[in-house]
């Protein structure tokens, strides 16, 4: 299709990943599905292409810079690029915690941000107008963790909120470089809010229990963000409900 965009989302496999790429396939862009396990991104792929979408499944971890790498075999060009893979593993007290297993949070919500993003970088750079979209969370903005009316306040899950909080710093600096350098490209994050998918080895319907939201309502601010052509404000933190405290 002529003028058609290329999205790459990290994370494609389950959740809100899959659920961002189906939408958008199905709104005509051409959808790059990062998948760490290929076979299960090539399900997907067949699954979406039966519909008539136009996808590629891509192998990806964002942890491993070679498969990041890689990666860039598959894609000619590249408009948007949404980091939304994440991981969420450990629960225990701030004294607590088991530093190998935020290690592994940060090595995939951080780093592999800093991976993607970085190889990413030089085909977006020859975008007309590209957009970096990275999935961090209220649970990262260090405001709301100080505010006692923030229901972030009681929340103490100290290796993912510091790896999201720490995305959200990473997220500033490279929109003000990239602004600096007089590019062309905004760099945003949005909070989905608690949205029911197996994210923390939680059951979606645990989740939806848990006062989570549908799929559908946790991905709708990233839909905004991709489908509004004329908008590349930079350095937003934002969710369905409007600007989230950084
Ligand atoms: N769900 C929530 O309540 C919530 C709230 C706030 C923010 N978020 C954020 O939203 C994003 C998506 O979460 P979700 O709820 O959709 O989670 P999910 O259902 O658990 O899906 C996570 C996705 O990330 C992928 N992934 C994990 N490690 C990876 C790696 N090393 N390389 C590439 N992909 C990897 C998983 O792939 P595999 O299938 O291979 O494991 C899966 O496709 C995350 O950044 C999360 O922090 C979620």
């Amino acid at each position: 299709m002529a003028n058609q965009k290329n999205i790459l989302v990290t994370g494609a496999t389950r959740g809100m990943g899959k659920e961002i790429s189906k939408v958008l396939a199905a709104q005509g862009y051409h959808i790059f599905l990062g998948a760490r396990n290929i076979n299960d991104g090539k399900t997907i792929a067949e699954e979406l292409e039966s519909k008539g979408f136009s996808v590629t499944a891509v192998q990806l971890d964002v942890t491993d810079m070679n498969s990041v790498k890689y990666a860039t075999r598959e894609i000619p060009s590249l408009d948007i690029l949404i980091n939304n893979a994440g991981i969420a593993l450990e629960t225990s007290s701030p004294s607590k915690l088991d530093v190998n297993k935020v290690k592994k949070e940060f090595d995939v919500n951080v780093f592999g941000v800093m991976n993607v993003s970085s190889v990413m970088l030089p085909l977006l750079k020859k975008a007309e107008q590209a957009k970096i979209i990275n999935i961090s969370s209220m649970m990262g903005s260090l405001n709301s963790a100080l505010d006692e009316n923030s229901i972030v306040y009681g929340a103490a899950v100290a290796g993912y909120q510091s790896s999201k909080a720490a995305l959200n710093m990473y997220t500033i600096q490279l929109a003000k470089e990239l602004e600096k350098e007089g590019c062309n490209i905004s760099v945003d994050l949005v909070d989905p809010g608690m949205v029911a998918t197996e994210f923390g080895g939680l059951k979606p319907d645990t989740a939806k229990q848990m006062g989570a939201k549908s799929v559908d309502e946790g991905i709708r601010r990233v839909i905004e963000l991709v489908v509004n052509e004329n908008g590349n404000e930079t350095i937003t933190f934002t969710n369905n409900e409007g600007i989230v405290p950084w």
